[in-house]
């Protein structure tokens, strides 16, 4: 029998003779879509709290929401009010017109992250296309020599042209060189390396506190000072990547907040869960990166939507209080990983902060990731090796728990690297 439930789906639903709706659905992309995308072989179709069900009616504990989107999991009562609330009200005026939630969210940033002004964009990597202008303007107006950017090997900053330019993996950039000039790359918390490159020609300096894409890797705190004292010497912008490591994610609300004293930057760009799951980026600077950007000199026709913005503002008020939680969980979440570390030695090392957890082995994960899918679990591998975990921040510990147990039965499956001595698994 089809366990899918056919009253929920729209009218696209029917399938031709004798191929499943899934197989349909593949077909049209395969033939229509640039297929620059290896997706994984499922058709997703409806979300509820941490978990997704896909037109089967198969359902997966979601530990991935999304590549960090889904901070509130899905069908959130209070985002669903929100959106149908507004959807009636008004969904687009252009950056022409005023409307009013631009400005209470834009204080909420500032409030939230010690910085002053927003500038309202779609997604992580147009907030960094942003904030590379911002650089090279202010740069330009002290010397149109003072171009230079550095970012950090292994980094990543999204896709666009500029984007690109500043990520530190030739993979993803070679196929489009040439690419604006004037970026050094250095190892991430390297001082020496870092205070060798940064001169008076850099105009900007670009940093993911934890990088996420690279493997979950987080900054230390020198390494985050030398940035700040570097940037203040001579002048240059520190921009902090705060779109996969921030808004809420390390159980603060931006991962430069856990330092202490907090080493602030002159300009922060979130994105992901900013609107949980409407497109939502944007750009936070102080005044004097602020002042690099004139009246012209920027825009976007879609940023700052009153829906995303409205979005944003409930978003930051359930986050209020979810705080606490995320902290707690992650913490019991990365506990349960390290036991599991302990009966297996191909697991090498267990990183990350709050809900943002890195699993790092000395095999690729690709394998674990196809096991867990097969066995009803949503998670991700990225740089070969490292199992990357991204819950929703509503994820409680008898959801670890559950999680857990799956991968101590799917690691048992796993072989370890030809050298590794595998120690008893462990029975969770
Ligand atoms: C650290 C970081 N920067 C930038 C981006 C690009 O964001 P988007 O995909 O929304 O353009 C990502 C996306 O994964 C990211 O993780």
């Amino acid at each position: 029998m089809d366990r899918y439930d056919k009253k929920t789906m729209s009218t696209t639903s029917s399938t031709t003779e004798g191929t499943s709706l899934g197989e349909e659905i593949k077909s049209l992309e395969r033939e229509y879509l640039l297929q620059n995308y290896a997706r994984y072989p499922v058709v997703m179709h409806r979300g509820r709290g941490c978990y997704l069900y896909d037109v089967e009616g198969k359902r997966y504990l979601d530990l991935i929401s999304g590549i960090g989107v889904n901070a509130l999991g899905y069908a959130h009562p209070r985002m669903v009010r929100v959106m149908r609330e507004q959807a009636g009200l008004l969904l687009h005026t252009s950056n022409l017109y005023y409307h009013e939630y631009q400005g209470k969210l834009a204080e909420r940033l500032a409030k939230a992250s010690g910085l002053q002004r927003t500038f309202f964009c779609n997604s992580g990597a147009e907030g960094m296309e942003g904030a590379i202008k911002m650089i090279r303007a202010h740069g330009r107006k002290i010397d149109p020599a003072k171009y230079e950017i550095v970012s950090l090997d292994n980094s990543f900053h999204g896709r666009t042209t500029g984007a690109i330019a500043i990520t530190g993996q030739p993979k993803y950039r070679n196929d489009f060189e040439p690419l604006i000039p004037g970026v050094k790359f250095v190892p991430q918390n390297d001082l020496v390396a870092l205070e060798q490159v940064v001169s008076e020609r850099t105009a900007g300096l670009v940093i993911e506190w934890i990088q996420g894409e690279g493997g979950i890797n987080p900054m230390t705190t020198e390494y985050a000072a030398k940035a700040r004292q570097l940037a203040d010497r001579y002048n240059a912008l520190l921009v902090f990547d705060e779109i996969q490591c921030g808004v809420g994610r390390p159980g603060v609300y931006f991962a430069y907040q856990m330092s202490d004293p907090v080493i602030l930057p002159d300009v922060m760009v979130a994105a992901k869960p900013l609107s949980c799951g409407i497109p939502m980026g944007v750009i936070v600077s102080n005044e004097k990166a602020a002042a690099s950007i004139g009246s012209g000199m920027h825009g976007s026709t879609f940023g700052g939507g009153p829906l995303a913005c409205r979005l944003a503002l409930e978003f930051f008020d359930i986050l209020d209080e979810l705080l606490p939680s995320i902290r707690k969980v992650g913490c019991y979440f990365r506990l349960k990983l390290d036991e599991l570390k302990k009966h297996h030695a191909f697991i090498k090392e267990v990183r990350g902060e709050g809900l943002m957890i890195g699993m790092e082995l000395d095999i690729p994960g690709k394998q674990l990731v196809l096991d867990a899918l097969e066995d009803g679990m949503l998670i991700n591998c990225t740089h070969d090796k490292v199992i990357r975990f991204l819950p929703p921040y509503i994820i409680t510990e008898r959801e670890v728990d559950i999680a857990v147990a799956k991968l101590a039965r799917l690691l048992k499956k796993l072989k370890p690297a030809p050298s590794c001595t595998l120690r008893p698994p462990l029975d969770l």
